[in-house]
């Protein structure tokens, strides 16, 4: 068995952060989103890992995550020039892959549960094909599934205007080596890309066995602001235990569940957890609220915030308002000026969202 991870694409929808970084990279409590997928296979016990990149991204996926090594894995990268779709990516690796049944993984979901039970059940039952689906309120931004009573799938949609239901298709997908054929069969859809809906889709109609599971627990597709901040919260609700490698003066304090890395110093502050600091950060005279993470190298200086994510080098100083709800790209800055007229002067990447009060 092994495993397929995409991590690819263009990253549109989580712009301005994606326009200098793979979106997959982007940190959930402060570690890529792509790691929780590969770890999540490695428990599942397999090692033997291909991931798709893309040449604008591909480098720095490489880069960070590295041979495999520090997940006891094997990765192998693999360059889709185009993004043409997710069965395309299946056909740039089927040399990788070869006869080998897999799971293809999309690099930028999350989920709760362990795989190994549905590994298990696309072993034991031989299947061509085992799918995830989730009940969502939106199915129209997903893939849906037409179920009959008996949970089979009778027909699959890529992002229906008029979803004959509401089970989402999750990214996570088990596949024989029979899947390669019915790439083969099928034509890019009216957005250009081939998609793996009418690969699958494909399976059914050449009678494959194809079942679909619901998946429990969360299901997280980080594709916009609000999902990675809700990702956030919920790996920090459930993950984090309390670690305090860097400094705190004797006038600050940490409460709950917080984690502090090396080299981090923190003066005068509050940090109230559950919430996590990287390495080689400076806070003085803050109060950093419950689902908040702050990467590696951030400086913030009188500054308040909560249930947000500060990415690497970001300095945040003299702002006294409370931050909600916020990301904060990488090297970004908010400071408030010492020098008159007082007046507010920006210095915003495209795509940004500021609100202010
Ligand atoms: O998240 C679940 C949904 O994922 C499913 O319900 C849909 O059926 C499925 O098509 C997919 O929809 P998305 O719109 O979320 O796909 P997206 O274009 O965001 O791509 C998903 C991942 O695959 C992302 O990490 C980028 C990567 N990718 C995408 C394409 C199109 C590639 O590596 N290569 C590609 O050509």
């Amino acid at each position: 068995m092994k495993a397929l991870i995409l991590s690819g694409g263009k990253g549109t929808r989580l712009r301005p952060l994606t326009y200098s970084g793979a979106k997959q990279l982007v940190p959930v409590a402060n570690k890529p989103i792509l790691w929780y997928g590969i770890e999540g296979i490695v428990a599942a016990g397999i090692t033997d890992i291909g991931i798709i990149i893309s040449p604008e991204t591909g480098e720095e996926v490489k880069e960070l995550t590295g041979n495999g090594d520090r997940f006891g894995a094997k990765i192998t990268y693999l360059l889709q020039e185009h993004p043409e779709g997710l069965a395309h990516a299946v056909k740039i690796a089927q040399s990788f892959l070869g006869d080998s049944p897999f799971i293809m993984y999309l690099g930028d979901n999350l989920i709760q549960r362990e795989l190994n039970p549905f590994l298990e059940q696309f072993k034991q039952q031989n299947l061509d094909s085992l799918i995830l689906l989730r009940p969502v309120s939106n199915p129209s931004a997903f893939g849906v599934a037409k179920v009959d009573r008996n949970g089979r799938v009778l027909q699959l949609i890529e992002k229906p205007k008029d979803p004959p239901s509401n089970l989402a298709l999750v990214g996570i997908y088990f596949f024989s080596p029979r899947i390669h054929e019915a790439i083969a069969q099928i034509k890019p859809s009216p957005r250009g890309e081939l998609e793996i809906t009418d690969a699958i889709q494909q399976l059914i109609d050449t009678s494959a066995t194809v079942e679909a599971r619901t998946l429990e627990g969360w299901w997280l597709d980080t594709g916009k602001k609000d999902d990675l901040l809700e990702a956030n919260r919920i790996i920090l609700d459930t993950q984090i235990r309390p670690k305090i490698m860097g400094e705190l003066d004797e006038s600050s304090q940490a409460i709950g569940r917080v984690q502090i890395g090396k080299g981090t110093k923190i003066v005068n502050s509050s940090i109230r957890g559950p919430a996590i600091i990287g390495e080689n950060c400076y806070l003085e005279n803050c109060f950093i609220g419950p689902y908040s993470s702050i990467a590696d190298g951030v400086t913030l200086i009188e500054a308040d915030l909560e249930h947000s994510v500060v990415l690497q080098s970001a300095k945040i100083m003299g702002i006294h308002q409370r931050l909600v709800d916020s990301v904060i790209g990488r090297r970004a800055q908010l400071t408030i000026a010492p020098r008159r007229p007082k007046a507010l002067r920006f210095m915003i990447g495209d795509d940004s969202h500021i609100e202010l009060t």
